[in-house]
């Protein structure tokens, strides 16, 4: 199983969602294969934002990451392509080799979330960092029970 995040510059929310995510399946024993990506090309090979490593580190999910484009390969490589807002919705689905089967939203993973897009915290304060993150580790907790569930279900 492996599941990739995608935001815009690959250097804010979609990190901050692999770094979570990459520590819940740590933490439930589950070897899944996790990478975030970006739509744009701006930031390719630089580390996460300040702000998002911050926060990260504050909630024990270290953030290494350095930031990569999408590639068409993506989408033979990855189960789930999970991006952030409508922006990166369009982008995505309209990239050369994109697999619409395979492209969510992070926030419908949420039941409990009304809202479809994680806010870009990019020209923000650092407050919009946390609240990134308290958003993305909901919808993460939910995206790793569909998962390790889906596995579960056993044919008649
Ligand atoms: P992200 O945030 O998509 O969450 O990584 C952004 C980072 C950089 C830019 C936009 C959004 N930018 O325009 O450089």
């Amino acid at each position: 199983m492996s599941v990739l995040f995608v935001c815009l510059g690959n250097i804010c929310r979609s990190p901050i969602a692999e770094g979570i995510f990459r520590k819940l399946a740590n933490e439930a024993n589950e070897n899944i294969k996790i990478d975030s990506a970006g739509t744009g090309s701006w930031h390719i090979g630089e580390r996460s934002d300040p702000r998002a490593r911050r926060v990260g580190e504050m909630n024990g999910c270290p953030m290494n990451h350095l930031a990569r484009q999408l590639q068409s390969k993506d989408f033979e490589e990855y189960d789930h392509i999970v991006v952030m807002d409508a922006a990166n919705m369009r982008d995505v689905l309209a990239w050369p080799g994109a697999r619409k089967e395979k492209i969510s939203y992070l926030l419908q993973w949420d039941p409990d979330n009304d809202d479809l897009e994680v806010p870009d915290p990019y020209y923000g304060e650092e407050d919009g960092f946390d609240n990134v993150y308290a958003m993305c580790y909901s919808a993460c907790e939910n995206l790793l029970s569909a998962i390790v569930n889906s596995r579960r279900i056993v044919e008649p």
